[in-house]
């Protein structure tokens, strides 16, 4: 499952060129030539898996309010383009089984971020990881990630045998135990935090380290210069010509 992980990561999709986490994004990507996107997986209100970061629809979309208040079919009449660009208009949130379809379509590899609504952890990764399970074709590279234990606890669960990155931005005093218990594969860490030890620190524990989000090439390669495996970036197709071979 790993052994694909690419350097670059196409973050939300290609966060720089297309309305994040929509299906423009995902294609923008692998356009750029990236071949694993990161996108981020919440419930609606009628318990449907849609891409969206934000809590809230305000900033990505023409809705207003917490996202679990909109059930799917309310969503799907916002306008998730607009806001980015005049040429992106009519773009939808999409459902993570339309995302699925085309990332497999187009020959990607995922990390699903599962990125829960304030107090529906284990919910939205129940739900989130028996929509991706059946679509989801065996042998194509899929990671599991969360900044909430609780999300990677169900995950363990549920879907033992797909690897589990564990986000870190502020890490806790137990962030190693916790990473054992959780059975983590991957540490996805902070960019701007990291210093040559902090990344050394972690490498320790004998799991690649990941890191979010990089969208300059001096900085992508200070960090692989210290170990870091893959990074996260908005830009796939520009930090890969800017590294050179260094991509
Ligand atoms: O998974 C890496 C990165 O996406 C984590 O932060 O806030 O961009 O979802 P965020
Ligand atoms: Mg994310």
């Amino acid at each position: 499952m790993l052994s694909t992980l690419p350097r670059l990561i196409g973050h939300r999709g290609a966060k720089e060129n297309a309305p994040e986490n929509t299906l423009a994004s995902i294609r923008e990507a692998a356009r750029q030539g990236a071949r694993w996107v990161e996108v981020d997986v919440m419930l609606t209100r009628d318990q449907r898996p849609v891409l969206i970061h934000d809590d809230t629809l305000d900033r990505t979309t023409t809705g207003t309010g917490p996202v679990p208040l909109m059930a799917l079919a309310e969503l799907r009449r916002l306008d998730a383009g607009r806001w980015f660009d005049a040429g992106f208009v009519g773009e939808q949130v999409p459902t993570l089984e339309e995302a699925a379809a085309l990332i497999h379509d187009l020959g990607l590899g995922l990390n699903l971020e599962i990125k829960p609504y304030p107090g529906q952890e284990e919910i939205t990764a129940e739900v989130a990881l028996n929509t991706l399970r059946p679509l989801w074709p065996a042998g194509r590279p899929l990671l599991l990630s969360s900044f909430e234990v609780p999300c990677l606890e169900v995950a363990q669960r549920l879907w033992p045998e797909i690897p589990r990155g564990y986000l870190l931005w502020d890490p806790p005093a137990d962030w190693a135990a916790i990473a054992d218990r959780i059975g983590a594969a991957t540490l996805n860490v902070d960019q701007e935090r990291q210093t040559a030890d902090s990344v050394a620190e972690y490498r320790a524990t004998g799991r690649p380290v990941l890191s979010y989000t990089v969208n300059d090439a001096d900085r992508a390669r200070t960090l692989f210069g210290w170990g870091v495996s893959a990074v996260f970036t908005d830009a796939p197709g520009r930090l890969a010509r800017e590294l050179g071979p260094d991509a």
